[in-house]
């Protein structure tokens, strides 16, 4: 799959070690930054992920910051964008099988490495379940209009 993966400082740490696990399970990983944890603000990297996915540059977006709140907030501002803010590989896995997230945003501070890497293994491997979640998804993005 190809992913599309950034961070601000607060999760700069855990960007690199997630990127190197998914180059390492056999994805395309396309890295927009930061380059260092250097202080910058986390909506300029969210923009860069989101509008990788919402082009079609990228299968799905990975970002991470402090609590991946802001991320998912300023992620959602891209049309096409279902980015979700995800603490437990269940939530991973329901986000995509009803939600059908394209975007998934981790916490580099109040979440461990191993559990963003289990996050990511279900956010990767759970299609979307269709069927009675369709409309509702659809209902979501006739809210962009
Ligand atoms: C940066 O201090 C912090 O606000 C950011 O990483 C993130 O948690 C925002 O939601």
């Amino acid at each position: 799959m190809k992913i599309s993966i950034a961070s601000d400082h607060a999760g700069f740490e855990q960007k690199q070690e997630l990127r190197d696990y998914l180059k390492n399970a056999g994805h395309e990983v396309v890295d927009r930054g930061p380059d260092s944890d250097d202080r910058v603000d986390y909506p300029d990297f969210a923009a860069l992920v989101a509008h990788d996915v919402a082009d079609g540059a990228a299968d799905y977006g990975v970002l991470v910051c402090g609590t991946g709140i802001g991320m998912a907030v300023a992620a959602n501002k891209i049309h096409g964008i279902r980015a979700v803010n995800c603490i437990t590989p269940q939530f991973a896995e329901l986000a995509r099988e009803h939600n059908n997230a394209n975007v998934v945003t981790l916490s580099g501070r109040f979440v461990e490495l191993q559990e963003n890497k289990r996050i990511l293994d279900a956010f990767l491997s759970t299609d979307f379940g269709g069927g009675r979640h369709e409309g509702r998804v659809a209902k979501i993005m006739a809210l962009e209009n």
